[in-house]
């Protein structure tokens, strides 16, 4: 169970005349054990920082994030260390998280190693393990990174946080650098290890097709705060929010979601 509450961000630039930034305004939200919530907005809208915040990968200005009734706001270094492998990221860019130096069984394994999660006798049981639950064959377990294509690196990158048998996992935009076709199947992935393995997640994106797919709950962000939160199916079906129908319409203009499919799925 994540819940944030009242989390409000301020960015300051400059020295002497201080640009401020509110990237994100007094947010509160909660997410159920094994639940998938929906980040849905525009480009700038503090989707990234909230999902970070979540994570305390980056501090809040207020406000308090609770992971599991622990309130990690207050937690300290080392006692945050603890709890860290709990919680991972998925990034858009697979790259960010692999080193192109490394095999496919040297990035998967480095971070069972860093935790010390297995001994080295079940260490490649794990690997293989690992692999066919993201769908990789185990031949690519010796080859380098750089030799992966897109959606292959974003399946390693998921098995490098699966390793960790993580509880909560925010995914920013986890498929916005791959090829439609492939897309598709990465976030059938992600969608059947988050029900397998009960996680919680937080999925980031500005598609609010893939929000549909992925999501039960969608909240729905706009320069910074929260304007509309529900279940999927009510937010899509009768939105409230002047801001929501908008990105409702938009999708709806630009897409084949945008005919009868929407109305059958909902
Ligand atoms: N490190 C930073 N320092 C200063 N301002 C920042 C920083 N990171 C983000 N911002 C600002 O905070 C606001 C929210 O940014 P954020 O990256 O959270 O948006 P986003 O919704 O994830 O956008 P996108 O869809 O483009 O990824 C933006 O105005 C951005 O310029
Ligand atoms: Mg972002």
């Amino acid at each position: 169970m994540i819940e944030l509450d009242a989390i409000t961000k301020v960015y300051t630039k400059g020295f002497l005349r201080r640009q401020k930034t509110i990237a994100v305004n007094n947010v509160s939200l909660s997410i159920k054990k094994g639940g998938s919530l929906g980040l849905v907005g525009e480009s700038g809208s503090g989707k990234t920082t909230l999902g970070r915040i979540a994570l305390r990968l980056i501090e809040p200005t207020s406000g308090m994030v609770r992971f599991d009734g622990v309130n990690l706001t207050a937690l300290s270094r080392s006692a945050l260390r603890q709890i860290r492998p709990r919680m991972q990221i998925v990034f858009q860019d697979p790259d960010t998280s692999l080193d192109p130096r490394m095999t496919v069984r040297n990035c998967v394994a480095e971070p069972m190693k860093i935790w010390n999660l297995v001994g080295p006798q079940e260490e490649e049981d794990r690997i293989l393990e690992l692999l066919e639950q993201v769908g990789l064959q185990p031949d690519l377990a010796g080859r380098y990174s750089f030799e992966l294509s897109g959606g292959q690196k974003q399946r390693v990158a998921l098995a490098r946080v699966l390793a960790l048998n993580p509880g909560f996992i925010v995914a920013d935009e986890p498929t916005a650098a791959l090829d439609l076709s492939v897309q598709a199947q990465v976030l059938s992935l992600i969608k059947s290890v988050q029900k397998k393995t009960n996680l919680t997640l937080l999925f980031i994106s500005h598609d609010l097709q893939i929000i549909e797919q992925m999501s039960d709950t969608v909240a729905v962000m706009h320069k910074g705060a929260i304007v509309e939160q529900g279940t999927t199916r009510d937010v899509l079906k009768t939105p409230k929010d002047p801001y929501t129908k908008n990105l409702i319409a938009a999708a709806y203009e630009s897409e084949t979601w945008l005919g009868k499919e929407r109305g059958r799925s909902l």
